[in-house]
């Protein structure tokens, strides 16, 4: 991937350890208006553990300038708890991988990087054989929902992490694409979180997001017609 344009003028490659800092400092740019009730906070540290243990796309202004990171890891804690959260048996684990954080400096957003490096690490998955791919969000993190959704993702589970906060568990299996869409069954305000775990309970998952009259954001769960 070394040196690929992955959007208008934004090439990438993965990070290396001297990377760290400059991937910091795009994170706290573009999470110190955020709770962590919408993204997780992260230290110098564990960017670093996440460069030494995963694949971290790095975005990279013409000026060699790092605008964006995305995090993609195979076999850290956290994809192994997140895999466990989806009960993905023994077997399946080895294509299982996880997109564990992302961002983008407010000063390129809205130009299409998030997609972008959605793209790069989906085809960076598949390249290392880990086609089932998990993402936890807040459910009041709606652009990067958006995105994912978008791009082909699915709410197949809702539960508290990272000391309490609420997060859907996305997830998309890029070896089984199945025929035709999902039919809206239920539609659930993305505030009222229990909705959405009992929507997932009874074996509906979550496709799409709306808004409706009243400014609330809306998960539309389904199922398969
Ligand atoms: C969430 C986040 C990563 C999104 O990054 P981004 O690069 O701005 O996202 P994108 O530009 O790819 O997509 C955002 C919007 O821009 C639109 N867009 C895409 N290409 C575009 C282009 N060339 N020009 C203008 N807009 C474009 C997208 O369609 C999308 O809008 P829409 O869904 O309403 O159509 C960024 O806001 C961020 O860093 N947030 C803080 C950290 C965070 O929340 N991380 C996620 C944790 S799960």
């Amino acid at each position: 991937m070394s040196g690929a344009e992955i959007s208008d003028g934004i090439s990438c490659r993965l990070l290396l350890g001297s990377d760290a800092e400059a991937a910091f400092a795009v994170h706290c740019a573009a999470t110190s208006h955020l709770s962590n009730n919408i993204v997780r906070r992260e230290s110098l540290e564990f960017i670093r553990e996440q460069i030494n243990d995963g694949f971290v796309v790095g975005g990279f202004s013409g000026e060699g300038d790092l605008v964006a990171y995305a995090v993609l890891t195979v076999s850290n804690s956290a994809t192994h708890k997140v895999a466990d959260l989806l009960e993905i048996d023994p077997a399946s684990r080895k294509r299982f991988c996880l997109f564990d954080g992302v961002a983008v400096h407010p000063k390129w957003q809205f130009r299409g990087i998030h997609h972008a490096l959605i793209a790069e690490r989906m085809s960076y998955a598949r390249r290392l054989g880990r086609d089932v791919i998990g993402v936890t969000v807040s459910p009041r993190n709606f652009k990067s929902l958006k995105n994912l959704l978008g791009t082909g993702f699915l709410v197949m589970q809702a539960t508290l992490l990272y000391g309490g906060y609420e997060r859907l568990i996305l997830v998309q299996n890029l070896g089984s694409r199945p025929e035709g869409g999902l039919t809206r069954v239920k539609a659930v305000a993305l505030g009222r979180f229990e909705e959405s775990v009992e929507a997932l309970r009874s074996g509906l998952c979550g496709f799409e997001i709306s808004w409706n009259e009243q400014g609330q954001a809306i998960m539309h769960y389904g199922s398969r017609s």
